[in-house]
């Protein structure tokens, strides 16, 4: 750690000075930024509440798991996938992939840190970011201090539990897919899967696979698209056309080929949405699914497909087109959600301060997350806000927005530090400075 100051303050917590920026969250992105910048040899803390890298990967994934994408999409800034790993690698590679990264740059987080809150002080212009560490029945608190601050806990943070009528009362086990790890322990049960994301479809499939008897909630509508066209991968076409047609034309050809490979899908009760499957990423954040092989299950009855659920009673499920199933467990795939407006408080009355250290101008108070915890301004600018701060991950564009969040965060900061670098020369005495350099 790059402190040079540790001591506990009045009420017993540690209080640490960071000489560089501190990142929250060692996922991915956390990594990333992090190699990058141990790369221009600036220092910098790393922060996570969990007490692995990648905790997503490693602890909150069901065991099937494996990228969606082809890895060259996937891969971090500075090193690419081993050649041996297959075109779509699973989880346990990735992981494994992540842990050597980690390695290859030095990057050693915080673990079991959950940063708890993170303010902007005004009045000396450096972040306050405090954090409670609990190992066993131990609890203690740290308050990092620092000019510069990288948000890197990702969109997937917290699982999404819904609100439904008597869900609280149900008496099978209900769980998040964040906990779903496989099917095996749900044979011969019926479960009942709210929601049809890539989680809620590839859930279903799994649970399938291991003779379970999964009803699928799909209560709007989205778009399925197959994982290839022609052998090729739809999301590797997609970009290759968009290189050189408009959007919708992109999302006309993506759907006349899904058509023509997976067929109708309306026919399976999947409604497709109005709006295009790129057009809808863009506008709404929306993904597409990609297939793996539950349509094949829909198709065959194996996964039964249900509409919206009206409300839960005992042991059964009433849904809204007045249908009463029994069921033994549900797995809520209804998506996950951010936790920045829980611990970050951003309210900054910016003042810029010119070369003689006189206040030029003040900018009106800036929030730079929105209520629903990603960045207001739109990719692709959305990646640095004022006073410090940053934010990587938060582009819904998975591992390839996360690199390239890393990039351009970590050499803006390169740029700051070698700008701050040059003012502390210069403020030094030339006789001094004779002095320190020798
Ligand atoms: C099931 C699933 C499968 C996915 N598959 C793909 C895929 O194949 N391809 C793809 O591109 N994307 C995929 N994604 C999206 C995925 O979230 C990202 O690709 C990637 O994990 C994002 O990395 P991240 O570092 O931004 O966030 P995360 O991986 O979520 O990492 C954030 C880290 O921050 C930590 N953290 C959170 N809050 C705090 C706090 N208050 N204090 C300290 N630490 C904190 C967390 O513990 C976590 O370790 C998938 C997502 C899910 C849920
Ligand atoms: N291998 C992979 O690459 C992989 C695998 C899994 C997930 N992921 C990624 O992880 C991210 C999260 O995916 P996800 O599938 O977990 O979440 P998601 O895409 O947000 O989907 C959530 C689903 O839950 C439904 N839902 C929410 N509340 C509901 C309710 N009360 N009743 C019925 N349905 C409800 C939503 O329906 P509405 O649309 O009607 O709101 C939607 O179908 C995505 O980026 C995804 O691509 C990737």
């Amino acid at each position: 750690m790059f402190s040079f100051s540790e001591q506990n303050d009045f009420f017993g917590r540690r209080c640490v000075w960071v000489n560089g920026p501190v990142i929250v969250g060692a996922g991915p992105s956390g990594l990333a930024i992090s190699a990058c910048l141990r790369d221009q040899g600036i220092p910098f803390v790393v922060i996570e509440r969990s007490d692995c890298i990648a905790s997503l990967w490693q602890k909150r994934t069901y065991d099937r798991l494996k990228l969606h994408l082809p890895k060259k999409f996937c891969q971090l800034p500075k090193v690419p996938f081993p050649k041996e790993y297959p075109e779509y690698p699973t989880k346990k590679q990735f992981i494994a992939y992540l842990e050597n990264y980690a390695k290859k740059f030095d990057i050693k987080p915080q673990f079991n840190e959950c940063v708890q809150s993170a303010k902007f002080d005004e009045a000396c212009k450096l972040w306050r970011v405090k954090t409670v560490s609990t190992i066993g029945s131990i609890r203690s608190e740290t308050e990092y201090i620092c000019q510069m601050l990288v948000v890197a806990t990702g969109e997937n943070a917290e699982g999404v539990v819904p609100e439904i009528e008597g869900l609280k009362d149900f008496s099978g086990e209900v769980i998040h897919a964040k906990d779903y790890k496989s099917g095996e322990k749900f044979q011969g049960k019926k479960v009942l899967v709210v929601g049809c994301g890539n989680s809620g479809m590839e859930v279903s499939l799994d649970l399938s696979n291991h003779n379970a008897k999964p009803s699928m909630v799909v209560r709007s509508s989205v778009h399925v698209l197959p994982r290839e066209i022609f052998g090729k991968s739809t999301f590797d076409l997609a970009m290759m056309l968009m290189t050189w047609l408009p959007l919708w034309l992109v999302d006309k050809i993506l759907l006349i080929l899904a058509w023509f490979i997976i067929g109708n899908i309306q026919s399976y009760g999947i409604k497709r949405p109005s709006l295009g499957p790129l057009t809808l990423k863009n506008h709404h954040g929306k993904t597409p699914v990609l297939d793996i092989g539950a349509l094949e299950k829909i198709r065959s009855g194996d996964i039964n497909v249900v509409p919206g659920i009206k409300r839960f009673t005992g042991k059964s499920v009433e849904l809204v087109n007045g249908e009463v199933l029994t069921i033994d467990s549900v797995v809520l795939a209804t998506g996950y959600f951010s936790n920045v407006p829980f611990w970050l408080h951003v309210s900054i009355k910016l003042q810029t301060l010119t070369l003689i250290n006189s206040i030029s101008s003040s900018e009106s108070e800036t929030e730079f997350f929105a209520e629903n915890g990603f960045p207001k301004t739109p990719f692709p600018n959305g990646w640095k806000g004022k006073g410090g701060l940053y934010a990587a991950g938060f582009t819904r564009r998975g591992l390839a927005g996360a690199s390239a969040d890393a990039v351009k965060i970590s050499k803006d900061i390169g740029k700051e530090w070698k700008e701050e670098l040059k003012q502390k020369i210069k403020k030094v005495p030339t006789h001094r400075r004779c002095i320190s350099t020798f």
